[in-house]
């Protein structure tokens, strides 16, 4: 196991242990429910488990009762603690699946609100273990929102949507997988970034998940989470009712209906007690919804929301809905969508739904302004999608760290009323005070020993979960925590890692898409490799409007698609001008002339000839920075990883002079450094 990649950032592998370190190190841990399935109980084995990988130190693990010992972990919830030990007074006040972690030399308290929080300040401590830190530490840390998702596009045949790590860990052969050994690595990977529930399969749902079988499937898939905190939710085909059910209308307002679906969630819940709810995509990509019996979305919702209300569960409501586009109108703009569809049903939705939208208007581009819907739905819980999976993004194939890109977003300040609104604090609740809210990443693990497909490709998943708890952290912080977890202590494959890590997002922009004009892949069917041409003529809308003499959407108010007029006046006044524009969405915002200057100062066309060297060239780098590790770290990730960052290099000069070749022959501007291929 220490040579693959099964424990992912858990690897607990050996760091030399000097005297005053020994003297750091608990003889016994104290456990505070000694109830095997609790999370408590699994805390105090993760601990055991590392201190005797990381410093061959052996703890005993005693339970229940409070020892007054100086040389002890003790770990459950304050409750417990209370209840165990007497007095609690220097524990401050936690929030939900908060925690305090208190190290005084061999005296450790780890408590937490809930014994899910308590988890997550046991994996804390083995995090500050594992990097040899031993400091004396006495804080508080509480979760950012209640929702911290993630999503599994997985099919009911074992086959994943957008998932390039092998078939599913929980569906074979239209059933639940017998062996689910699999499922209770990726829940413990999961628990220690404080994931609290998993949507177990695809958006575009199958509605045989819902069969007698599978219903009891899905209970042993939760009796495996549930130790680690996590819960599990399912994605639900909206036409279920007649697909499934047999009745002949899955119209939400129709009685039958309703009864149908309370009735399904009713046995949903006898057999997965604490399910976290539903995920559903309606009305989306030929997916079947309320609008085919002309319903609103928000009566879609609603449906699910009072079927699930009795037993405490949420409906995410996907707000990725969308039609096909005619081009040859100027006006059209599928990035209009979300607003168009949802801004006027804001406040129609129950309590206990949340919508969840996706970072960009579009769909996981390299570069997106942020969803104007996040500064448009001011009685309505929202939650943030992220997408771990690199669909757009080199598909694990190419290194690509997600948090800069992410970042973009999560920081961006919408300017609502006027006042500060960072996208993150509106997905939280934080700015329009809603107890809802949250994140949910589509991640995709399959059963390749990798997880995602690719080593590297981890640090996405690690740092989608610090994120999710605090989307203020930095990105290169979570980057060289991830790095000293999954690859040691060694200063070289530090900075080597986080160089490249770090140029990597910039790069994939500079070789794939650029200034705003979305990833310019083939976006017909593989979403892989260059293929601007396919961007345009078809219904999809992920248009760039390129002809031979300009290129960009015109989404200005004044004489586009409108699109800049659903931001905040603010914000709309920013990107509907040209000159306050930034150079890097000016493309997303404005239709121009290849010779349009930036305000870098380049032309468009020039700068799209520059950029693609530039970024091509960053990747050749990738292999001889990742080739001085050798010998630091185990041959099978080292070559492992070698082989991709080889690949990579070799495919960015192909997208590098797919795309330079492609837009001079549009344009027919030289190169002004005269390299790209003119014939
Ligand atoms: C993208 C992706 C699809 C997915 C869809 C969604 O379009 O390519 O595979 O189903 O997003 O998020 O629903």
């Amino acid at each position: 196991a220490a040579e693959n990649g099964l424990d992912g950032w858990l690897r607990y592998a050996s760091v030399p242990c000097s005297h005053q370190c020994q003297s750091k190190l608990p003889a016994s841990i104290v456990v505070l429910n000694a109830t095997e399935t609790s999370p408590v109980f699994v805390a105090g084995a993760e601990i055991q488990d590392g201190l005797e990988r990381i410093y061959g130190s052996h703890a005993r693990i005693s339970q229940n009762q409070c020892k007054t010992s100086s040389s002890a972990v003790v770990v459950g919830t304050v409750e417990q603690y209370r209840k165990a030990c007497g007095s609690s007074s220097d524990i401050p006040e936690l929030e939900e699946d908060g925690f305090w972690l208190s190290t005084e030399g061999q005296k450790i308290r780890i408590l937490g609100s809930t014994e899910r929080g308590a988890l997550y300040g046991a994996f804390e401590y083995l995090s500050m273990l594992a990097q040899g830190n031993f400091s004396t530490v006495s804080y508080a840390t509480n979760p950012s929102a209640p929702i911290r998702w993630v999503n599994q596009w997985d099919n009911m045949d074992g086959r994943i949507e957008r998932g390039y790590g092998g078939p599913s860990i929980f569906f074979k052969n239209g059933a639940i997988v017998d062996d689910l050994t699999r499922v209770k690595q990726y829940a413990r990977l999961l628990a220690s970034i404080r994931i609290n529930a998993v949507v177990v399969n695809n958006v575009n749902a199958n509605a045989t998940l819902l069969t007698p079988t599978n219903l009891k499937g899905l209970g042993r898939i939760a009796d495996v989470f549930r130790p680690y905190g996590i819960k599990v939710g399912i994605s639900l085909n909206f036409a279920s009712p007649k697909d499934l059910g047999g009745l002949n209308t899955f119209d939400p307002l129709d009685p039958s209906v309703v009864s149908w679906w309370s009735n399904i969630t009713e046995q949903l819940y006898q057999n997965v007690p604490d399910m976290a709810g539903y995920l559903v995509k309606a009305n989306s990509e030929g997916q079947p919804g309320p609008q085919e019996y002309n319903r609103t979305l928000a009566e879609g919702a609603n449906l699910f929301a009072k079927a699930l209300q009795p037993y405490g569960g949420i409906v995410m409501f996907r707000a990725f809905v969308y039609n096909q586009l005619n081009e040859s109108n100027w006006k059209e703009d599928r990035a209009n969508a979300a607003v168009d569809f949802f801004k006027e049903l804001d406040g129609e939705f129950d309590e206990n739904v949340v919508v969840q939208i996706k970072y960009g208007p579009i769909d996981f581009q390299v570069r997106e302004p942020a969803s104007p819907l996040f500064a448009n739905l001011f009685n309505t819980s929202t939650a943030i999608e992220l997408q771990v999976t690199q669909e757009y993004l080199g598909q694990q194939s190419h290194l690509v760290y997600l948090p800069p890109l992410w970042k973009t977003i999560l920081d961006s300040d919408l300017r609502i009323e006027g006042k500060p609104s960072l996208v993150r604090d509106v997905y939280t609740g934080k700015h329009f005070k809603r107890k809802l809210g949250g994140s949910a990443a589509v991640v995709n693990v399959g059963t390749n020993t990798t997880w995602l497909g690719s080593h590297l490709s981890m640090s996405n998943l690690y740092a989608y979960g610090r994120l999710a708890w605090n989307p203020a952290d930095d990105a290169q912080d979570m980057l060289q925590d991830w790095i000293r977890l999954t690859f040691g202590l060694d200063r070289q494959v530090l900075n080597t890692i986080t160089k490249m890590s770090m140029q990597s997002w910039p790069a994939y922009e500079g070789y794939s898409g650029n200034l705003g004009i979305q990833t310019l892949t083939d976006i017909l069917y593989t979403h892989y490799g260059p293929n601007p041409a396919s961007q345009d003529n078809n219904g999809w809308g992920q248009w760039t409007r390129a002809d031979h003499n300009g290129i960009g959407m015109d989404r200005t108010v004044r004489n586009g698609t409108g699109f800049s007029g659903q931001y905040p006046d603010e914000v709309a006044a920013l990107y509907e001008n040209i000159d306050t524009t930034p150079d890097d969405l000016l493309l997303w915002f404005h239709h121009v002339d290849y010779t349009h200057r930036l305000n870098s100062g380049k032309t468009v066309i020039q700068h799209f000839y520059d950029a693609h060297y530039t970024g091509a060239a960053t990747a050749q780098t990738f292999p001889t920075q990742w080739q001085s590790l050798k010998g630091k770290i185990d041959d099978e990730r080292y070559n492992h990883v070698l082989r991709r960052l080889d690949y990579q290099a070799g495919h960015s000069i192909i997208w590098r002079d797919a795309i330079n070749t492609f837009y001079y022959n549009l344009s027919g501007i030289l190169d002004t450094a005269n390299r790209v291929d003119h014939h």
